[in-house]
């Protein structure tokens, strides 16, 4: 969105606008003394006007007196004791903020304040969303993060593609405009990748990186568990509903048969080794990957009609394949037989094509049909729920 004219300065002259810094904090007290040290630093360097808020979801580790201590005016400290959660922290910590940007950043010193000037002047000129990113030209992380996290840094980074094209979407450091944070829609913050999610729900445009020294935290430890890992699949789903809407159906379908060939594969092999006979086997296999594909499907896919009776939507299930399978060979030999010539693999593949097809319509709206979503509790006068159908 264009800026306007109350956070947007003209070259040179003094600042008349208000800048937010939220900073999400668990058990962070080593780290604070010398974080308001450098805040204190760039309001005294820059001019800026800026005030800081510490999202602290009760650490109980003496936090709450030390800022009260430093008696600073600028810097708040609230403190959360319910609805714990970093995400949930930022967003409560941006509601709150006054400023006419928002900044979100680290407590543990892994984040530079002083770049900041350097965001303000991204959104001057026209970003919609400044990262503070490692992974672009000039940015660095501390030497000491270990393969693993590195490696793991990496993939879910990988998992980000589809829906931004930035290098570092994990990125806990970024500014924005709060009109751009006051478009967000259906904000359904879980785990640990806020800005991620709010670049795809603000459906920015233009985010711009700029390169940081990401340092590593030199007191406490990170909060970043496997449990947090899980909550980002389950974040990057959501993100998927939200973007791709009806797609993101076809496009988990499509996973799932994937995975589903390997399974396929894997117990062939598997029960050719047995006494088994060839045909037998096949059978088998195709069988075993059914089933699997038929709990991810009613799981995952399709969850929306998760509550309802398995039995019945398995032996459906069960039917749909069949006839998927059933138009697959059809198309391919008709093809075969109407254009000779034709490869036979070009043949089979427009036989998959629409045996897939034909497969996951009567799946999406037959056997897992929408009416399988369990009814909120009478009187509900409104036919949709108002939550995103996956939980
Ligand atoms: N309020 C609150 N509640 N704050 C939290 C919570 C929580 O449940 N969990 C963590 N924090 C705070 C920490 O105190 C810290 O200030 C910040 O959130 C980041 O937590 P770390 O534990 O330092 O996470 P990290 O170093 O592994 O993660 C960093 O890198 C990620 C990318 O690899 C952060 O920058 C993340 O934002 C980033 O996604
Ligand atoms: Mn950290």
């Amino acid at each position: 969105m264009p800026a306007t004219a109350d956070d947007k300065t003209p070259e040179g002259s003094p600042s008349p606008r208000k800048i937010s810094i939220i900073v999400p904090t668990f058990r962070e007290v080593e780290s604070l003394p010398a974080l308001i040290d450098r805040f204190t630093m760039l309001r005294a360097t820059s001019g800026l006007d800026l005030e800081v808020w510490f999202m602290d979801d009760d650490s109980r580790d003496g936090s709450e007196a030390l800022v009260a201590a430093r008696g600073e005016d600028w810097v708040h400290f609230v403190l959360r004791p319910e609805d714990r959660g970093l995400s949930q922290a930022v967003v409560d910590g941006m509601n709150r903020a006054t400023g006419s940007i928002v900044i979100c950043m680290d407590a543990d010193l892994s984040h530079p304040p002083e770049v900041i000037p350097q965001m303000l002047a991204e959104l001057d000129a026209g970003a919609d969303f400044v990262l503070g990113s490692r992974y672009i030209h000039g940015g660095t992380t501390a030497d000491d993060w270990g393969p693993l996290r590195w490696v793991n840094s990496r993939i879910a980074t990988l998992l980000a593609r589809p829906f931004t094209s930035v290098r570092d979407p994990m990125s806990g450091y970024f500014a924005l405009r709060r009109g751009t944070f006051n478009t967000a829609q259906e904000l359904s913050p879980i785990g640990y990748k806020i800005g991620l999610e709010l670049i795809v729900k603000c459906r920015c445009r233009k985010v711009v990186e700029i390169p940081i020294h990401f340092s590593d935290r030199e007191f406490g430890e990170s909060k970043l568990t496997i449990t947090q890992q899980l909550l980002y699949i389950r974040h990057l789903r959501r993100l998927a509903m939200f973007k791709y809407g009806s797609w993101s159906h076809l496009m988990q379908f499509l996973a799932v048969g994937a995975l589903g060939t390997v399974v396929n594969l894997a117990a062939l092999t598997a029960l050719l080794e047995t006494r088994l006979a060839e045909p037998a086997a096949v059978a088998t296999a195709i069988f075993i990957a059914m089933c699997f594909n038929f709990v991810l499907n009613r799981r995952f896919s399709f969850s929306y009609a998760r509550h309802g009776p398995w039995f019945p939507q398995f032996l459906s299930f069960l039917l749909a394949c069949s006839l998927g399978a059933g138009l697959n060979l059809g198309i391919t030999v008709v093809v075969l037989a109407e254009y000779p010539g034709t490869p036979t693999q070009l043949a089979a593949l427009l036989g998959i094509a629409g045996g897939t097809a034909v497969n996951f319509l009567i799946n999406r709206y037959l056997v897992f049909r929408a009416t399988h979503i369990r009814v909120a509790k009478p009187p509900s006068t409104t036919a949709a729920p108002n939550r995103p159908p996956d939980g």
